[in-house]
């Protein structure tokens, strides 16, 4: 039986979208308020999805104390209450946005689950915006 588990997690971090491929003025024009030279925050909230079999004899997908361990030390210990843009080498060249801090987040659990387990993470940057990936 193919079940899904979740667990929520949460980290603030500071960034400042921009990209080097555009010019000052595009920056300014794509990104907005979020261009600003000197950073902002977001409170982001992290949904973690693990999908799977359910193991018979103990009637578990994953045990979810090992799935909060995992995500603790692979992503809200590592982001948590830092700067994307200059603290976290995985955004020295990449524009911090959601999208792409919903791929490294994926990116920094994936290795840390077995393979027999599908993996899916849903960001919130606001209560009303997020993102998932991969694509359902
Ligand atoms: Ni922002």
């Amino acid at each position: 039986m193919r079940i899904s588990v979740f667990r929520k997690a949460h980290f603030n971090a500071a960034h400042r979208l921009n990209s080097s491929l555009l010019s000052v003025q595009e920056n300014e024009r794509i990104f907005g308020k979020c261009n600003r030279p000197n950073y902002h925050g977001h409170n982001y909230d992290l949904e973690v999805k693990v999908s799977g079999e359910v193991d018979p004899v103990t009637g578990y997908l994953i045990d979810l104390g090992v799935l909060k361990d995992i995500i603790a030390e692979q992503v809200t210990d590592y982001l948590d209450h830092r700067n994307l843009n200059l603290d976290i080498p995985e955004f020295r060249d990449l524009n911090p946005t959601a999208e792409n801090i919903a791929i490294v987040i994926w990116k920094l659990l994936r290795p840390h689950l077995d393979e027999r387990f599908d993996l899916q993470v849903r960001l919130y940057e606001t209560e009303r915006n997020y993102v998932e990936f991969p694509v359902s």
